[in-house]
Protein backbone atom coordinates (compact mmCIF):
# COMPACT_ATOMS: atom_id res chain seq x y z
CA UNK A 1 0.00 0.00 0.00
CA UNK A 2 1.27 3.58 -0.71
CA UNK A 3 1.24 6.67 0.89
CA UNK A 4 -1.32 7.95 -0.57
CA UNK A 5 -3.75 5.52 0.08
CA UNK A 6 -2.53 5.86 4.00
CA UNK A 7 -2.87 9.07 4.06
CA UNK A 8 -7.03 9.04 2.46
CA UNK A 9 -7.36 5.97 5.21
CA UNK A 10 -5.99 8.71 8.09
CA UNK A 11 -8.15 11.78 6.34
CA UNK A 12 -11.14 9.33 7.62
CA UNK A 13 -10.55 8.82 10.50
CA UNK A 14 -9.44 12.25 11.58
CA UNK A 15 -12.51 13.73 12.27
CA UNK A 16 -13.30 10.84 14.64
CA UNK A 17 -10.04 10.60 16.03
CA UNK A 18 -9.76 15.11 17.02
CA UNK A 19 -12.33 14.22 19.64
CA UNK A 20 -10.54 10.90 21.38
CA UNK A 21 -8.39 12.49 23.81
CA UNK A 22 -4.79 10.57 24.39
CA UNK A 23 -4.29 8.44 27.43
CA UNK A 24 -1.84 10.55 29.04
CA UNK A 25 -4.41 13.87 28.19
CA UNK A 26 -7.32 11.48 30.30
CA UNK A 27 -4.94 10.67 33.02
CA UNK A 28 -3.91 14.50 33.41
CA UNK A 29 -7.77 15.54 33.53
CA UNK A 30 -8.21 13.00 36.18
CA UNK A 31 -5.47 13.76 38.49
CA UNK A 32 -6.91 17.40 38.15
CA UNK A 33 -10.47 15.98 38.96
CA UNK A 34 -9.06 14.22 42.05
CA UNK A 35 -6.60 17.41 43.25
CA UNK A 36 -9.98 19.55 42.42
CA UNK A 37 -12.49 17.42 44.22
CA UNK A 38 -14.53 16.94 40.95
CA UNK A 39 -16.67 14.30 40.20
CA UNK A 40 -19.27 13.97 37.03
CA UNK A 41 -21.86 11.62 36.00
CA UNK A 42 -20.92 9.66 33.05
CA UNK A 43 -22.85 11.83 30.82
CA UNK A 44 -20.98 14.88 31.63
CA UNK A 45 -17.66 13.68 31.69
CA UNK A 46 -16.63 14.02 27.85
CA UNK A 47 -18.20 17.18 27.93
CA UNK A 48 -16.09 18.48 30.47
CA UNK A 49 -12.89 16.47 29.24
CA UNK A 50 -13.26 18.36 26.32
CA UNK A 51 -13.74 21.46 27.91
CA UNK A 52 -10.94 20.88 29.94
CA UNK A 53 -8.65 20.18 26.83
CA UNK A 54 -9.36 23.25 25.51
CA UNK A 55 -8.58 25.37 28.07
CA UNK A 56 -5.01 23.38 28.44
CA UNK A 57 -4.70 24.27 24.41
CA UNK A 58 -5.18 27.85 24.79
CA UNK A 59 -3.00 28.09 28.44
CA UNK A 60 0.15 25.99 26.37
CA UNK A 61 -0.24 28.66 23.24
CA UNK A 62 -0.40 31.38 24.96
CA UNK A 63 2.37 30.76 27.28
CA UNK A 64 4.42 30.10 23.86
CA UNK A 65 3.86 33.16 22.85
CA UNK A 66 5.66 36.30 24.02
CA UNK A 67 3.56 37.80 27.08
CA UNK A 68 3.93 39.77 30.32
CA UNK A 69 1.72 37.22 32.04
CA UNK A 70 1.50 33.21 31.87
CA UNK A 71 -1.78 31.46 32.38
CA UNK A 72 -1.85 27.54 34.07
CA UNK A 73 -4.48 25.36 35.29
CA UNK A 74 -6.54 25.81 37.81
CA UNK A 75 -9.61 24.89 39.73
CA UNK A 76 -11.83 27.16 36.79
CA UNK A 77 -10.16 24.80 34.31
CA UNK A 78 -13.31 22.67 33.54
CA UNK A 79 -15.58 25.52 32.72
CA UNK A 80 -15.95 27.26 29.69
CA UNK A 81 -15.87 31.35 30.23
CA UNK A 82 -19.60 31.55 29.59
CA UNK A 83 -19.92 28.86 32.45
CA UNK A 84 -17.30 30.87 34.47
CA UNK A 85 -18.85 34.58 34.04
CA UNK A 86 -22.28 32.83 35.23
CA UNK A 87 -20.88 31.32 38.42
CA UNK A 88 -18.60 34.14 39.36
CA UNK A 89 -19.08 37.12 37.85
CA UNK A 90 -22.06 40.68 37.84
CA UNK A 91 -24.62 39.77 35.89
CA UNK A 92 -25.49 43.10 35.09
CA UNK A 93 -23.99 46.13 34.91
CA UNK A 94 -24.29 47.73 37.91
CA UNK A 95 -23.99 52.02 38.85
CA UNK A 96 -20.54 52.76 39.63
CA UNK A 97 -20.67 56.48 37.98
CA UNK A 98 -19.45 58.88 40.24
CA UNK A 99 -17.95 60.77 38.05
CA UNK A 100 -16.77 63.48 40.05
CA UNK A 101 -15.48 61.66 43.59
CA UNK A 102 -14.68 63.43 46.41
CA UNK A 103 -10.74 62.07 47.18
CA UNK A 104 -8.66 65.14 47.57
CA UNK A 105 -5.32 65.05 46.12
CA UNK A 106 -2.77 66.39 48.36
CA UNK A 107 0.65 67.98 47.09
CA UNK A 108 3.51 65.73 47.40
CA UNK A 109 4.69 62.64 45.76
CA UNK A 110 3.05 59.02 46.31
CA UNK A 111 5.69 56.54 47.21
CA UNK A 112 7.23 54.86 44.10
CA UNK A 113 5.74 51.36 44.95
CA UNK A 114 3.86 50.30 48.45
CA UNK A 115 3.21 46.66 49.13
CA UNK A 116 1.01 46.88 52.18
CA UNK A 117 1.17 43.32 53.17
CA UNK A 118 4.84 43.62 53.59
CA UNK A 119 4.40 46.77 55.80
CA UNK A 120 2.85 44.78 58.98
CA UNK A 121 -0.26 43.06 59.88
CA UNK A 122 -2.59 45.02 57.57
CA UNK A 123 -4.01 42.25 55.25
CA UNK A 124 -6.15 38.93 55.85
CA UNK A 125 -5.71 35.86 54.02
CA UNK A 126 -6.98 35.61 50.69
CA UNK A 127 -10.76 34.17 51.19
CA UNK A 128 -12.94 32.52 48.77
CA UNK A 129 -16.34 33.66 47.70
CA UNK A 130 -16.96 30.38 45.97
CA UNK A 131 -20.15 30.07 43.30
CA UNK A 132 -21.60 33.45 44.19
CA UNK A 133 -21.28 36.77 42.35
CA UNK A 134 -20.24 38.43 45.52
CA UNK A 135 -17.02 39.43 44.32
CA UNK A 136 -17.74 43.61 45.47
CA UNK A 137 -18.51 42.11 49.00
CA UNK A 138 -14.51 40.56 49.44
CA UNK A 139 -13.34 43.74 47.65
CA UNK A 140 -15.61 46.08 50.49
CA UNK A 141 -14.55 43.75 53.52
CA UNK A 142 -10.56 43.48 52.17
CA UNK A 143 -10.81 47.20 52.24
CA UNK A 144 -12.50 48.15 55.67
CA UNK A 145 -10.29 44.77 56.86
CA UNK A 146 -6.88 46.93 56.14
CA UNK A 147 -8.10 50.46 56.96
CA UNK A 148 -8.78 49.34 60.46
CA UNK A 149 -5.59 47.35 60.62
CA UNK A 150 -3.77 50.77 59.79
CA UNK A 151 -5.77 52.78 61.96
CA UNK A 152 -5.39 50.69 64.91
CA UNK A 153 -3.01 47.97 64.74
CA UNK A 154 -5.75 45.67 64.73
CA UNK A 155 -6.41 43.24 62.12
CA UNK A 156 -10.01 41.92 61.81
CA UNK A 157 -11.82 39.29 59.36
CA UNK A 158 -15.27 40.79 58.42
CA UNK A 159 -18.68 39.19 57.54
CA UNK A 160 -18.87 39.07 53.63
CA UNK A 161 -22.80 37.28 54.17
CA UNK A 162 -23.83 40.37 55.98
CA UNK A 163 -23.56 42.59 52.62
CA UNK A 164 -24.89 39.52 50.97
CA UNK A 165 -27.67 39.01 53.04
CA UNK A 166 -28.64 42.90 54.31
CA UNK A 167 -26.94 45.10 51.41
CA UNK A 168 -30.10 45.23 49.13
CA UNK A 169 -31.34 48.71 50.18
CA UNK A 170 -28.23 50.49 48.82
CA UNK A 171 -28.58 49.06 45.15
CA UNK A 172 -26.69 46.06 46.10
CA UNK A 173 -28.10 42.06 44.75
CA UNK A 174 -26.05 39.32 46.66
CA UNK A 175 -25.05 36.91 45.02
CA UNK A 176 -26.03 38.51 41.92
CA UNK A 177 -23.80 41.57 42.63
CA UNK A 178 -22.98 45.31 43.94
CA UNK A 179 -20.63 47.78 44.08
CA UNK A 180 -17.62 48.25 46.82
CA UNK A 181 -19.11 52.25 47.33
CA UNK A 182 -22.16 50.95 48.21
CA UNK A 183 -21.41 48.62 50.18
CA UNK A 184 -19.43 50.95 52.24
CA UNK A 185 -22.86 53.54 51.91
CA UNK A 186 -24.56 50.55 53.79
CA UNK A 187 -21.81 49.98 56.97
CA UNK A 188 -22.04 53.64 57.64
CA UNK A 189 -25.76 54.05 57.60
CA UNK A 190 -26.13 50.24 59.03
CA UNK A 191 -23.95 51.55 61.46
CA UNK A 192 -21.78 48.48 61.55
CA UNK A 193 -20.58 44.94 60.25
CA UNK A 194 -20.30 41.74 62.30
CA UNK A 195 -17.23 39.44 61.99
CA UNK A 196 -16.56 36.49 59.88
CA UNK A 197 -16.31 34.46 63.06
CA UNK A 198 -20.17 35.71 64.28
CA UNK A 199 -21.77 36.00 60.80
CA UNK A 200 -19.91 32.88 58.60
CA UNK A 201 -20.10 32.89 54.39
CA UNK A 202 -22.22 30.96 53.38
CA UNK A 203 -22.12 32.04 49.45
CA UNK A 204 -25.60 32.32 48.62
CA UNK A 205 -28.56 34.57 48.79
CA UNK A 206 -30.36 34.62 52.64
CA UNK A 207 -31.94 36.49 54.74
CA UNK A 208 -30.31 39.27 57.01
CA UNK A 209 -29.19 38.69 60.56
CA UNK A 210 -27.65 41.81 61.50
CA UNK A 211 -27.19 41.36 65.47
CA UNK A 212 -25.99 45.76 66.30
CA UNK A 213 -24.57 44.39 69.92
CA UNK A 214 -22.12 42.19 67.91
CA UNK A 215 -21.18 44.87 64.88
CA UNK A 216 -17.43 45.13 65.31
CA UNK A 217 -16.24 47.69 62.64
CA UNK A 218 -17.81 50.98 61.66
CA UNK A 219 -17.71 53.54 58.54
CA UNK A 220 -17.14 57.52 59.11
CA UNK A 221 -16.88 58.35 55.68
CA UNK A 222 -16.92 56.91 51.39
CA UNK A 223 -13.98 58.02 49.56
CA UNK A 224 -14.84 57.57 45.80
CA UNK A 225 -12.05 58.40 43.71
CA UNK A 226 -13.25 60.37 40.38
CA UNK A 227 -13.55 58.28 37.16
CA UNK A 228 -11.03 57.39 35.61
CA UNK A 229 -8.01 59.48 37.99
CA UNK A 230 -5.76 56.50 38.28
CA UNK A 231 -3.03 58.61 39.65
CA UNK A 232 -5.71 59.42 42.33
CA UNK A 233 -5.80 55.73 43.46
CA UNK A 234 -1.72 55.59 43.16
CA UNK A 235 -1.89 58.43 45.57
CA UNK A 236 -4.98 56.59 47.90
CA UNK A 237 -3.10 53.34 47.95
CA UNK A 238 0.37 54.76 48.39
CA UNK A 239 -0.51 57.55 50.74
CA UNK A 240 -3.56 55.98 52.70
CA UNK A 241 -4.89 52.08 52.51
CA UNK A 242 -5.50 49.58 49.75
CA UNK A 243 -8.28 50.68 47.62
CA UNK A 244 -11.09 48.92 46.07
CA UNK A 245 -11.86 48.56 42.07
CA UNK A 246 -13.32 47.13 39.89
CA UNK A 247 -12.69 45.79 36.22
CA UNK A 248 -13.19 44.03 33.08
CA UNK A 249 -12.70 39.94 33.70
CA UNK A 250 -12.27 38.80 30.48
CA UNK A 251 -11.84 34.82 29.53
CA UNK A 252 -7.89 34.67 29.33
CA UNK A 253 -7.99 36.12 32.95
CA UNK A 254 -9.84 33.00 34.10
CA UNK A 255 -6.25 31.52 33.14
CA UNK A 256 -4.08 33.79 35.13
CA UNK A 257 -1.51 32.30 36.84
CA UNK A 258 1.30 34.81 37.08
CA UNK A 259 3.14 38.29 35.81
CA UNK A 260 1.57 41.38 35.24
CA UNK A 261 -1.53 40.91 33.27
CA UNK A 262 -2.76 43.11 30.29
CA UNK A 263 -5.02 42.67 27.74
CA UNK A 264 -5.44 45.03 24.54
CA UNK A 265 -8.92 43.82 24.03
CA UNK A 266 -11.27 44.55 26.65
CA UNK A 267 -13.25 47.49 27.52
CA UNK A 268 -12.76 50.44 29.83
CA UNK A 269 -15.82 51.88 31.03
CA UNK A 270 -17.48 51.65 34.11
CA UNK A 271 -20.75 49.87 32.67
CA UNK A 272 -18.46 46.98 31.12
CA UNK A 273 -16.79 46.47 34.65
CA UNK A 274 -17.38 42.83 35.61
CA UNK A 275 -15.55 41.98 39.18
CA UNK A 276 -14.37 43.91 42.26
CA UNK A 277 -11.47 43.22 43.92
CA UNK A 278 -8.64 45.28 45.77
CA UNK A 279 -5.62 47.27 45.09
CA UNK A 280 -2.90 46.24 47.79
CA UNK A 281 -0.37 47.81 46.23
CA UNK A 282 1.87 48.98 43.24
CA UNK A 283 4.81 48.84 41.44
CA UNK A 284 6.92 48.19 38.53
CA UNK A 285 9.03 45.27 37.00
CA UNK A 286 11.05 45.93 33.81
CA UNK A 287 9.66 49.55 32.86
CA UNK A 288 5.84 48.09 33.29
CA UNK A 289 4.33 49.64 36.24
CA UNK A 290 1.48 47.24 37.84
CA UNK A 291 -0.86 46.97 40.60
CA UNK A 292 -0.43 44.70 43.41
CA UNK A 293 -4.06 43.23 43.96
CA UNK A 294 -5.74 40.48 46.16
CA UNK A 295 -8.81 38.62 44.60
CA UNK A 296 -11.35 36.35 46.15
CA UNK A 297 -11.19 33.33 44.30
CA UNK A 298 -9.20 31.17 47.10
CA UNK A 299 -5.28 31.14 47.58
CA UNK A 300 -4.78 28.34 44.96
CA UNK A 301 -5.65 31.25 42.18
CA UNK A 302 -3.17 32.76 40.32
CA UNK A 303 -0.23 33.83 43.02
CA UNK A 304 -1.43 32.83 46.17
CA UNK A 305 -4.81 34.22 45.45
CA UNK A 306 -3.24 37.91 44.65
CA UNK A 307 -2.58 39.03 40.90
CA UNK A 308 -0.66 42.25 39.10
CA UNK A 309 -2.50 43.85 36.35
CA UNK A 310 -1.05 46.97 34.27
CA UNK A 311 -0.86 50.24 35.71
CA UNK A 312 -1.60 53.85 34.39
CA UNK A 313 -3.53 52.79 31.15
CA UNK A 314 -6.94 52.38 33.19
CA UNK A 315 -6.55 48.54 32.08
CA UNK A 316 -10.11 46.97 31.89
CA UNK A 317 -11.74 49.46 32.94
CA UNK A 318 -9.98 49.26 36.33
CA UNK A 319 -10.33 53.07 37.45
CA UNK A 320 -13.72 53.56 36.40
CA UNK A 321 -14.68 52.89 39.97
CA UNK A 322 -12.43 52.99 42.73
CA UNK A 323 -13.59 53.91 46.67
CA UNK A 324 -12.55 53.56 50.34
CA UNK A 325 -13.72 53.68 53.59
CA UNK A 326 -12.36 55.76 56.31
CA UNK A 327 -13.24 53.91 59.46
CA UNK A 328 -14.55 55.11 62.69
CA UNK A 329 -12.34 53.75 65.28
C1 LIG B 1 8.54 40.44 23.54
O1 LIG B 1 7.71 41.55 23.76
C2 LIG B 1 8.40 42.68 24.24
C3 LIG B 1 7.38 43.74 24.65
O2 LIG B 1 6.34 43.84 23.70
C4 LIG B 1 9.38 43.17 23.19
O3 LIG B 1 10.07 44.30 23.65
C5 LIG B 1 10.35 42.03 22.88
O4 LIG B 1 11.20 42.41 21.84
C6 LIG B 1 9.60 40.76 22.50
N1 LIG B 1 10.54 39.65 22.41
C7 LIG B 1 10.48 38.75 21.42
C8 LIG B 1 11.49 37.65 21.49
O5 LIG B 1 9.67 38.82 20.51
C1 LIG C 1 -29.01 51.73 39.70
O1 LIG C 1 -29.61 52.80 40.44
C2 LIG C 1 -31.04 52.89 40.28
C3 LIG C 1 -31.50 54.12 41.02
O2 LIG C 1 -31.05 54.14 42.33
C4 LIG C 1 -31.70 51.60 40.75
O3 LIG C 1 -33.09 51.67 40.55
C5 LIG C 1 -31.12 50.41 39.98
O4 LIG C 1 -31.64 49.22 40.50
C6 LIG C 1 -29.60 50.40 40.13
N1 LIG C 1 -29.03 49.30 39.33
C7 LIG C 1 -28.24 48.38 39.88
C8 LIG C 1 -27.74 47.32 38.96
O5 LIG C 1 -27.96 48.37 41.05
C1 LIG D 1 -30.01 37.34 45.37
O1 LIG D 1 -30.85 38.31 45.97
C2 LIG D 1 -31.01 39.52 45.22
C3 LIG D 1 -31.88 40.46 46.00
O2 LIG D 1 -31.52 40.53 47.29
C4 LIG D 1 -31.62 39.24 43.87
O3 LIG D 1 -31.67 40.44 43.13
C5 LIG D 1 -30.77 38.22 43.14
O4 LIG D 1 -31.39 37.85 41.94
C6 LIG D 1 -30.52 36.98 43.99
N1 LIG D 1 -29.52 36.18 43.29
C7 LIG D 1 -29.53 34.86 43.28
C8 LIG D 1 -28.43 34.20 42.53
O5 LIG D 1 -30.39 34.20 43.84
C1 LIG E 1 -19.84 57.48 46.52
O1 LIG E 1 -20.45 56.45 45.74
C2 LIG E 1 -21.64 55.94 46.32
C3 LIG E 1 -22.16 54.80 45.50
O2 LIG E 1 -21.51 54.58 44.30
C4 LIG E 1 -22.67 57.04 46.41
O3 LIG E 1 -23.85 56.53 46.99
C5 LIG E 1 -22.12 58.17 47.26
O4 LIG E 1 -23.03 59.24 47.28
C6 LIG E 1 -20.79 58.64 46.73
N1 LIG E 1 -20.24 59.58 47.68
C7 LIG E 1 -19.80 60.78 47.32
C8 LIG E 1 -19.32 61.65 48.43
O5 LIG E 1 -19.80 61.16 46.15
Amino acid sequence: MGCAALLAVAALLAPAAAWAPSAEDELLFKAWMLQNNRRYDPGEYPRRLRTFLGNKRQIEEHNAGNHSYQMGLNQFSDLTFAEFKKLFLWREPQNCSATKGNFLRSSGPSPDSIDWRKKGNYVTPVKNQGPCGSCWTFSTTGCLESAIAIATGKLLSLAEQQLVDCAQAFNNHGCSGGLPSQAFEYILYNKGLMGEDTYPYRAENGTCKFQPEKAIAFVKDVINITQYDEDGMVEAVGKHNPVSFAFEVTSNFMHYRKGVYSNPRCEHTPDKVNHAVLAVGYGEENGTPYWIVKNSWGPLWGMEGYFLIERGKNMCGLAACASYPVPQV
